[in-house]
């Protein structure tokens, strides 16, 4: 149901994007899963990037010397950009992996980015998977969310997508909504409105990643390794056809809510396993950013805007709603 419903949405989306046509009239979506030499290039990290398979899988991995990263080669107006990742296994305090979107490198002081940044921990602990959303150079304003995870991430493979258009970003993971931004005219610029490339990293974080850096990498544990597949990129190519994407017609289909089945199966993973939100976070922001809707639900948060029930996520008490009846306005 739930994957049925998403094809819906990427469906709507494709119908909405592939108004985008190059001058000549030919699409410019390219195919599904793109191969890594069809659309990517290394950024760093020699060789602690590897391609296997046909260049369809790419790992890349963190030791003593460097991590690594690639980048895809063209910038992107909006579209659906996703991979199935596999996160390195045992303890890995400090470690960083992050697939995100960006334009930072063409826009010094004014960059849009989009980011999934999974966050390492210490042997036995899960990876917490943060999601965040910068617009026109507001990195001064953070939008973080943190949630635990329904599985583990190190074991298999699992589809962690970003969904972009004009008025709304929807994150997903396989294929539940975890996270939705709506483009609101409180926001603003905030909204990310300029092309991004799509980036995959992994790094050092031991400055902040596992429980505000009290956790460093320990490279006894080396090499850290994050395997990437079906890298796939659905969108209007901001190179080939500027103009185009900016000018394509917008039939409405991005305005479009979400399903209701899709909507409860995102409220139901935020009340399960959201872990922190930007919107509780009373210390940082005393008033919530005004695209907030802060209900009922806050009381399940600390001023903080962490979840009181700390054991949140796979290993948490599985038959106890940690959050009482307040689950429900979210
Ligand atoms: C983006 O930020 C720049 C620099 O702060 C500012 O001059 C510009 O007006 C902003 N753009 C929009 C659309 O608000």
């Amino acid at each position: 149901m739930a994957s049925r419903s998403l094809c819906f949405v990427v469906a709507v989306f494709l119908a909405a994007a592939s108004a985008c046509l190059s001058s000549a009239g030919e699409p410019l979506l390219p195919p599904t899963a793109l191969a890594f030499g069809d659309g990517y290039t290394q950024l760093f990290g020699d060789s602690n990037l590897a391609l296997h398979g046909d260049g369809k899988r790419v790992h890349i991995s963190l030791d003593e010397r460097t991590g690594a990263g690639f980048a895809s080669r063209d910038a992107y107006l909006h579209g659906f950009f996703s991979a199935r990742i596999k996160l390195p296994a045992d303890h890995t305090a400090g470690v960083v992996v992050a697939f995100y979107m960006s334009n930072g490198d063409v826009f010094e002081r004014t960059h849009d980015e989009l980011d999934f940044e999974f966050l390492g921990n210490v042997r036995g602990k899960e990876w917490r998977v943060q999601t965040n959303v910068y617009g026109n150079g507001s990195t001064a304003v953070g939008r973080e969310e943190r949630y635990g995870l329904w599985f583990d991430p190190t074991e298999d493979f699992h589809q962690y997508a970003i969904l972009w258009s004009r008025h709304r970003i929807i994150f997903y993971i396989d294929d539940t909504p975890i996270r939705e931004v709506v483009r609101t005219e409180s926001m603003g610029a905030q909204f990310p409105s300029k092309p991004m490339s799509l980036y995959a990293t992994i790094w050092d974080g031991s400055s902040w990643a596992t429980s505000g850096g009290r956790y460093k990498v320990d490279y006894k544990y080396a090499p850290y390794v994050a395997e990437f597949t079906d890298l796939t990129l659905r969108g209007c190519a901001a190179s080939r056809a500027a103009t185009a994407c900016a000018r394509a017609p917008d039939d409405g289909s991005s305005t479009r809510a979400m399903s209701t089945t899709q909507r409860s199966a995102m409220e139901a993973f935020r009340a399960r396993y959201m872990t922190y939100g930007y919107c509780y976070d009373r210390l940082r922001y005393p008033a919530p950013l005004p695209e907030c809707t802060v209900g009922a639900e806050a009381a399940a948060f600390l001023p903080s805007g962490d979840a009181r029930a700390a054991s949140r996520g796979r290993g948490g008490r599985r038959h106890h709603r940690p959050r009482g009846g307040a689950d429900s306005a979210l």
